[in-house]
Order: structure tokens, then sequence, then C-alpha cells
């Protein structure tokens, strides 16, 4: 497992330039669009500061106004910083900072990456703040793009291959094991995977069959039922 997490990793720094620059191509910036529009309202009125583990190049964290970023690798967060979004080194299952630090948290296309999610969330759900919100983007492994992103991934796809995709219920069943409620959810991406993609709806709630789903969990207070 681990050495698949750090594959992963090098992966992301080797190609680093290539992950981000797709993010520019005509069918990229359709994905960002709707991915981004999945995310933006699940942050607004969140309570600074915001941390995004897994930040990568940093387009999410300059669009969404986070303030901090983590990552393990080093050559992606070059690129976030260029974007203006601090960023320090590490991994999500021991984060640099103290108990109830942060208001928000995102994980946008990571949980996926890492070797061990539900490490990860229980570590995020300590820096935040009770009360504070964690916001995950995610491809359901139970929708066409889940089942084509693994089957790339079987293909040798240089990221992919390195990806576990989980399914929507796996998902909320690792957020409320780690104290967090579910609280509210934006769905997208219902089209075919292999086709040129094009602008469409996002919907309200997490909707079974979507490409791109966007949760926001509470993190309960200490005691809570
Ligand atoms: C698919 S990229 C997502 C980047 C960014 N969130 C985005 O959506 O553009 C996944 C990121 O997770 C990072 N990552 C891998 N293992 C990690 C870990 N254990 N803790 C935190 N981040 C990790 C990778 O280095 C990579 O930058």
């Amino acid at each position: 497992m681990r050495a698949k997490a750090n594959r992963a990793v090098q992966a992301f720094d080797d190609l680093a330039d290539r992950y981000d620059a797709w993010s520019d191509t005509a069918s990229g910036r359709v994905l960002f669009d709707l991915e981004l529009g999945a995310l933006r309202p699940l942050f607004a009125g969140t309570a600074g500061p915001r941390l995004e583990v897994g930040v990568g190049s940093g387009r999410f964290a300059a669009a969404l106004g986070i303030d901090v970023g983590l990552d393990p690798a080093e050559a992606p967060p070059r690129l976030a910083r260029a974007r203006g979004v601090r960023v320090l080194r590490g991994v999500g299952s021991q984060l640099p900072f103290a108990d109830d630090t942060f208001g928000a948290v995102a994980l946008i296309v990571t949980l996926c990456f890492v070797e061990n999610p539900a490490g990860v969330l229980a570590d995020v759900g300590r820096v935040l703040r009770p009360g504070g919100r964690l916001v995950v983007g995610l491809v359901p492994l139970d929708s066409a793009w889940g089942r084509s992103y693994e089957e790339k991934g079987r293909a040798g796809h240089p990221f992919y291959s390195h990806a576990r995709f989980q399914t929507l219920a796996e998902h909320h069943l690792m957020l409320a094991v780690a104290g967090c409620r579910l609280v509210e959810a934006r769905s997208t991406l219902f089209q075919a995977p292999n086709d040129e993609p094009v602008a469409e709806p996002v919907r309200s709630g997490a909707v079974a069959g979507a490409g791109f789903v966007a949760l926001a969990a509470q993190r309960e207070s200490a005691g809570a039922d």
C-alpha cells in the first residue's frame, strides 16, 4: 500500500506540468468549471482559515479562496505558490497543525490517491474546529466516470493507475466514522465520460450516477449524538 501511495506522489511530481496544463485545454476548462460549480456553494459562508489537503497545483485552492495548502509532492505546490496559495509539505494523516485550527478543510480528488483515507479523515477532523466544514470532491466508483477512470488505470494511465476509487456509500461511511455529519452536497457530470465534455447544470444533493460529487460535512462537537 505504501509503495503504491509513494508512486502516486512521484507521478504528480514527475508530471506536474502536464497535470496542470490539462486544465487549460478546452475539455479541461469545461470539467474544471463544472467541478468548481459543485464545490463553490459548499464553501459559501465558511469561516477561515481554510485548508486544502492534497492541494496539488492549487487551481481549486486559488479559485475557492483557500488560505493554505498541504501536499507531499514538491513540483505541483510550486505552481500553487505561483497562484498565491501558501503551501506546506506533508501528508494528510499527520497534519502539522494544532487541534481545532480551521473553519473549513477541502479534500478535492485526493482521498482516492492517499494510502490511508480513514487516517486522513481522522486527522482532518482533528484540525477542524467543532462546527467547521469538511468539503470532499470525489469521483464515485459507482459512476460511469469512476468506472472509466478505473479502467484507464488498469491500462496504465500515469495517474489513475495509482488511484483507488470508492463508491459514494463508502465515502458516506468514512465521513460518519470520522465524526463528520453530511450537511449539504452537489452533483454534476451526468454526461458520458468519453465524449467531448459540455457544460451542464449542477444538481443539489449527492445524486447516484454523477461523475463528480461534492460533499459538505460538519465536524460534530465532542460528545454530540
Ligand atoms: C489528483 S491530485 C488533486 C490536486 C488538487 N486537489 C486538484 O484537484 O487539482 C491529488 C493530490 O493528492 C496528493 N497526495 C497524495 N498522497 C497524499 C497524502 N497522503 N496526503 C496529502 N496529499 C496527498 C498528490 O500529491 C496530489 O497533488
